[in-house]
């Protein structure tokens, strides 16, 4: 399964903090935001990462994660010259996605939880139409918005309804089987003139194949959106990480985790930023398994 991560988008709920840099870079804890989308992508077994970035934020990310070897995975970069909308993604990713399934994940999303990883990697196995994953919230419309059936079939789907019908945000990881590409290429764009992930969404419902995974109400799904709740979202993570010890999305460990790389290579990787603690924890992990 390919995987793509969309860190588009101008930010601007954000700025002016995001008007000479990309939301997807700012700091969440002590590290870039983009390292919560990509250690998901990394704990459901996908190496092969696509980045839709906004072309002035291109070298930044290549800059960050270059070609992604070190990390054992292969990344790759293409521009999203104006934001058309989340599905664009997949048009943009065609060529990326060949003949295969695709995971495409939003770069501002941020999920955590017990668990998660068998959740992904037992969906992500084989991919029959496409998979969402739910997670309640108190007001949900600012969000797609999803129900499904006792077999955890899609039954409806809405893009910021007024009168929601649920609770269930539509979470901003979707997994989808090569259909997917078909499906956008037909898609028109939405009032608001997007190519909306929630009409590709809508499509494999009414064929029978979408299904709603329910994330849980001990889980995370956390927002990034605004200053508020960047801020919320970067407390959370040093809540835990101080408590436990241990770090949340640090993909020199999930890399290692993985097995996309041995101890040696991640020690490597935690010396060049001896001088943070961040780079001491990569430094300690590796030597615990060496
Ligand atoms: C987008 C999607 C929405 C989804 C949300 C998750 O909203 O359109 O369905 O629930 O991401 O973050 P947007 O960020 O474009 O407002």
């Amino acid at each position: 399964m390919k995987g793509i991560i969309l860190a588009g988008g101008v930010g601007t709920r954000l700025h002016p903090i995001t008007i000479g840099t990309s939301k997807q870079l700012l700091p969440v804890g002590d590290k870039p935001m983009v390292y919560y989308p990509l250690s998901v992508l990394m704990l459901a077994g996908i190496r092969d990462i696509l980045i839709i970035t906004k072309p002035s934020d291109t070298p930044n990310f290549q800059a960050l994660l270059g070609d992604g070897s070190h990390l054992g995975l292969h990344v790759s970069y293409r521009e999203q010259h104006s934001p058309h909308g989340i599905a664009d993604a997949i048009l943009i990713g065609a060529g990326h996605i060949g003949d295969g399934p695709v995971a495409l994940i939003l770069g501002d999303n941020i999920f955590h939880g017990n668990s998660f990883s068998a959740t992904l990697t037992e969906n992500a196995r084989s991919v029959h139409g496409c998979v969402l994953f739910g997670y309640r919230v108190n007001d949900p419309r600012e969000y797609g918005v999803g129900e499904s059936d006792v077999n955890g079939n899609l039954i409806s789907i809405e893009e910021k309804p007024q009168h929601p019908r649920s609770n269930r945000a539509i979470t901003g990881l979707y997994l989808y089987d090569n259909d997917v590409v078909d499906i956008t290429k037909n898609l028109r764009p939405s009032a608001r003139g997007e190519l909306e992930i929630t009409d590709v969404n809508r499509v494999y419902m009414e064929r029978g194949r979408a299904r709603l995974v329910d994330l849980g109400r001990g889980f995370a799904w956390l927002d990034t959106g605004t200053p508020e709740s960047l801020f919320q979202a970067g407390h959370y993570v040093r809540t835990l990480e101080e408590r436990q010890g241990v770090r949340i999305a640090c993909i020199e460990e999930i890399a290692l985790r993985m097995g996309f790389i041995d101890a040696d290579a991640c020690h490597r990787l935690g010396s060049r930023m001896a001088s943070s603690d961040y780079g001491k924890y990569v430094m300690a992990i590796a030597s615990d398994r060496g």
